[in-house]
């Protein structure tokens, strides 16, 4: 089920003065099973990315192909691409609508053509494996605290059984308690569920601890992809296009030029404080 992007541009209001080309030239491909952290700073193109990845856009000119198919084809099944791909939107507590919690994950796939029964039983397990406890079920989605909405959110995603995971900034927003428990909710699915996650946002140190794959955008272009090792390695080149590393790599750089003979690679806190006690027994 991998997903390529061959020389993918995508133009808004093209032929207007509000024209913007905000995806320009991207080729990429993503395997089955990858867990990637696409960066960037606002207006990067981020967001224009992943709704290609569900054809919820169509690129102005390259194609994309999702197992082995282009979706541009005239008989592409587009409503197959998104039972595939799911695409959690940036804020998608918005979105939130039904009366309980409870219907509002049973829309997806009753949407999708599941009878109730089948509906109900995908939306029970949705929930699920994101933690939210029965007693929520039935209780309003608007009562919820903010990580809540968002695990809602993503079990109505989960719902419809995707092979691939795309997540916009899911933790805009949240404070430090809410966002640790949205990303090791996101890990827990991606170990055990072996789904391909998709994880966007603006932080490196969001992904720095959970990633494989780090695809850093910069002014709708692919500046950088790699592990993310050899990504923070060109930290003083994130900085230029207005990112940085996640602080341990500072840090290991400021010891390497005091005299410690640290790992400069090290990218979680773990790797780090291994790399410094070794140093210090040496
Ligand atoms: N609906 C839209 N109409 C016109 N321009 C847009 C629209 N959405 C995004 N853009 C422009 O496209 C570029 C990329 O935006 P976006 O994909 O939202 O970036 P990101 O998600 O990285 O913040 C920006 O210049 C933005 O202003
Ligand atoms: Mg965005």
């Amino acid at each position: 089920m991998s997903i390529i992007l061959d020389h993918v541009r995508y133009t808004y209001e093209s032929g207007t003065t509000h024209r913007s080309d905000a995806l320009k030239d991207i080729s990429l491909k993503i395997d089955d099973g990858e867990f990637i952290g696409l960066i960037g700073h606002t207006g990067s193109g981020k967001s224009t990315l992943v709704q290609h990845l569900n054809g919820l856009l169509m690129p102005t000119s390259g194609s994309i192909y999702f197992d082995g198919k282009d979706i541009s084809d005239s008989d592409y099944d587009k409503k197959e691409l998104r039972r595939h791909v799911g695409l959690v939107f940036q804020y998608p507590e918005h979105q939130l609508f039904e009366s309980d919690v409870f219907s509002d994950v049973v829309f997806g796939p009753r949407n999708m053509g599941l009878d109730k029964k089948a509906a109900e039983l995908t939306a029970y397990k949705a929930l699920e494996s994101v933690g939210i406890p029965h007693d929520l079920f039935y209780v309003s989605p608007f009562d919820l605290s903010g990580g809540q909405k968002r695990r809602v959110a993503i079990a109505g995603v989960l719902a419809m059984n995707p092979d691939v995971l795309v997540l916009d900034e899911p933790t805009a927003g949240l404070d430090p308690a809410g966002r640790d428990e949205i990303l090791s909710l996101i890990k827990k699915l991606h170990d055990e569920k072996k789904i391909t996650v998709i994880l966007v946002s603006h932080s490196m140190e969001d992904v720095a601890n959970y990633v494989g794959r780090i695809i850093v955008m910069n002014d709708g272009m692919i500046f950088l992809d790699d592990t993310p090792k050899n990504v923070f390695a060109h930290y003083t080149e994130l900085e230029d296009i207005g990112l940085s590393a996640p602080a341990v790599t500072y840090i290991m750089a400021a010891l390497k030029k005091k005299g410690l003979n640290v790992d400069t690679g090290a990218t979680t806190i773990d790797e780090a404080l291994y790399s410094i006690l070794g140093a210090l027994r040496r």
